[in-house]
């Protein structure tokens, strides 16, 4: 790779991260794709490169490896490479009530969802400062609005990131360092099989990952703080669920994860 400069985008091996990919690539972004199906990042390296004029760089990483993240960045270090974008888009959920989950699983997902996602973003903020100029974006969910009874972790996980990700933009306002948050409603990608979801009613309508892509995209080269993906939703979330009570704001959440 003989580009300095490039956009990493973490989970690239499919669904919404695939197709932000697709969308960089398409604005002329050097790219860093991070997953562990080493295959499907190289299908995606070959595609890009053969479409557009861009070098596309493949790490293969387990994020939830908690030195997976000081690894990615000595990488790229190594390889000369700038990351002027960063896109912390990998996570998973887990359906199940929470004393019968694995508890293993659970750690991975909050190594995942959130601490390998704070790491990359530790790292990489200090040479985007030192050129006051980047662009963060972490994907995050509507999830991060309300607690998730049956998917507890995840929710809780979805809630740190969407917390940290505005904090972080405001400590950065005086800075050329941009930080904005996607919360997407369900889209139909390989996350409803990986969380046992298969069967919900929440998916009957998912949003096509590439839609959500042109969303976050559009919503990360303005800036924007917060980055929703269905207006409904997002008035749901801000004005409705916040005034109900919280037993009754719970069990209607409950419901929602419920597989009939
Ligand atoms: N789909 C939804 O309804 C929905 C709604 C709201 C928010 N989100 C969020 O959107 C983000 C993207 O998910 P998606 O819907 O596009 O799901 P997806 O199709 O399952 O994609 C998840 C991506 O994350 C990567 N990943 C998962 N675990 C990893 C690990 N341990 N190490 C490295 N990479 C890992 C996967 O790659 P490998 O398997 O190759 O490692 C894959 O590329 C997630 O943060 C998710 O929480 C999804």
């Amino acid at each position: 790779m003989h580009t300095s400069q490039a956009t990493l985008i973490t989970g690239a091996s499919n669904g919404i991260g695939l197709e932000l990919a697709k969308l960089q690539a398409q604005q002329g972004a050097n790219l860093v794709l991070v997953a562990r199906s080493k295959d499907k990042l190289n299908a995606l390296k070959n595609e890009l490169e053969a479409k557009h004029n861009i070098s596309v760089y493949v790490v293969v990483e387990d994020l939830s490896d908690p030195t997976s993240a000081q690894r990615i960045f000595d990488n790229t270090q190594t390889h000369g490479i700038a990351i002027n974008t960063l896109i912390n888009n990998a996570g998973f959920g887990g359906h199940g009530k929470f004393a019968e989950r694995n508890l293993n699983d659970e750690l991975n997902m909050m190594q995942v969802n959130m601490a390998t996602l704070t790491q990359l973003t530790h790292l990489y903020l200090q040479p985007m400062l030192k050129a006051n100029t980047g662009k963060i974006l972490n994907v995050s969910s509507t999830a991060s609005f309300i607690p998730g009874p049956l998917q507890a972790v995840y929710y809780a996980t979805k809630a740190y990131v969407t917390s940290f990700s505005q904090a972080l933009s405001e400590e950065l306002s005086d800075t050329g360092v941009t930080v904005s948050v996607l919360c997407p409603g369900a889209v139909s990608t390989g996350f409803v099989k990986a969380a046992n979801l298969d069967g919900n009613d929440l998916w009957k309508n998912a949003k096509t990952p590439a839609s959500v892509a042109k969303i976050a995209q559009k919503g990360m080269d303005q800036g924007k703080l917060i980055i929703f993906n269905e207006k409904a939703l997002e008035f749901m979330l801000n004005w409705v669920t916040p005034l109900l009570p919280r037993r009754m704001l719970l069990k209607i959440s409950r419901k929602t994860m419920e597989i009939s």
